[in-house]
């Protein structure tokens, strides 16, 4: 039951005398998504806002020690986990010491990063060395030339598949392959995955596809639902469900009867988990968004540079927090697409 919108931006002190970040739903906020780029060197189809003309300006990108000063901050406000994405966050030049630094920040207990797989190959072991634990790799296709069509990036498929070799060898595991699938277009490669999943004992995530792309089409029919999904790879590889580790976790996840590898399917669209939500996100301009569909972001950029103390910031994004959306509304008529698409956002 929602705790009602009561104590402004509360910060509860747990029995381990922990500080948690609490949101008026009575959520606790603990998840970080970092965004560190809107760089990427692919153009995914429903991501085409992923071009160059569209780049925000360097000046308005958040500077290393900027974006190391605001997650010290968040982790005294509680904040456990961060994971860095972007854009493509392994472009950018002195992500390694970023990350080194953010293993190193108290409080901090999970570090993980999300990648298109590009450079995993030859950046998997540095990664390790920083003390990232676990990478998710983003991956629309499992055949070379769909692969070539979505990203618009010929010839990358094979140096993602060694990528994602490159992450299992240097223990950044379990390392998961996050697939959106949009009907008409890759549907058909549901037990394609399954059999990747099961061959590389990796854990295969089938993202519902979601109305953040960049040209307005998302529509429901392209989303291939969980369901379908459980349907189409049950009948060929028997699947046993797997009890969730924590209640925010976003995916419902399968194992195979008969061997190794899992599957996960994360169902914004169709089984909505905005109830156990755990997250923020912090965008590449430095823009806190409390939703991934908010339509409102807290400008923590201006604030910084404007000089603000530690306890001005603390103050103002527990204060965001508090008004952390209930969830999305992606199924109620009066639904309103953001502006910003994933790229801007960051996963
Ligand atoms: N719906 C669902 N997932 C998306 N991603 C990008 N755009 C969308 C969308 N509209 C995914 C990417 C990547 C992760 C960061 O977000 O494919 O896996
Ligand atoms: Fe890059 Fe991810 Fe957008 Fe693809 S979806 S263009 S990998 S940011």
């Amino acid at each position: 039951m929602p705790a009602g919108p009561s104590r402004a931006g509360s910060l509860a002190i747990t029995a381990g005398e922990e500080i948690m970040l609490k949101d008026s739903y009575g959520r606790d906020i603990h998840d970080l998504r970092i965004s560190v780029t809107d760089r990427c060197n692919f153009r995914c189809v429903y991501c085409k806002s992923a071009d160059s003309k569209n780049y925000f300006p360097h000046k308005d990108l958040l500077g290393w020690d900027e974006l190391m000063r605001l997650a010290r901050v968040m982790a005294g406000l509680g904040i456990r986990k961060v994971r860095v994405t972007g854009g493509e966050p392994l472009l950018r030049p002195g992500i390694i010491d970023f990350l080194s630094g953010l293993k190193q920040i108290k409080g901090i207990r999970d570090l993980a990063l999300t990648t298109n797989g590009y450079l995993l190959g030859q950046m998997a072991g540095e990664l390790a060395m920083a003390g990232v634990h676990r990478v998710n790799v983003s991956m629309d296709s499992s055949d070379p030339d769909r692969f070539a069509a979505i990203t618009r990036a010929p010839g990358s498929f094979e140096r993602v598949m060694q990528g994602v070799d490159a992450a299992v060898e240097a223990g950044l595991g379990p390392v998961k392959v996050n697939v959106v699938l949009v009907r008409g277009f890759n549907e058909g490669e549901i037990l394609g995955f399954a059999e990747l999943a099961r061959t590389k004992n990796l854990i295969v995530r089938f993202i519902e596809f979601m109305p953040l792309d960049a040209d307005h089409n998302w529509d429901r029919s392209l989303v291939v639902t969980a369901r379908e999904i459980f349907e189409t790879i049950h009948p060929v590889f028997p699947l046993d469900e797997v009890p969730r580790r924590e209640a925010s976790e976003t995916a419902l996840r399968y194992r195979f009867k008969d061997g190794k590898g899992e599957i996960g399917m994360v169902a914004p669209v169709s089984n909505p988990f905005c109830g156990a939500c755990s997250r923020i996100r912090l965008t590449a301009d430095g823009k806190l968004r409390t939703c991934l569909f908010s339509l409102e972001e807290y400008d923590v950029a201006g604030l910084l540079r404007n000089g603000a103390n530690d306890s001005t910031m603390e103050e103002y994004i527990s204060r965001a927090v508090d008004k952390k959306e209930r969830g999305h509304r992606i199924n109620e008529p009066d639904f309103v697409q953001p502006s910003r698409t994933m790229v801007y956002i960051g996963g």
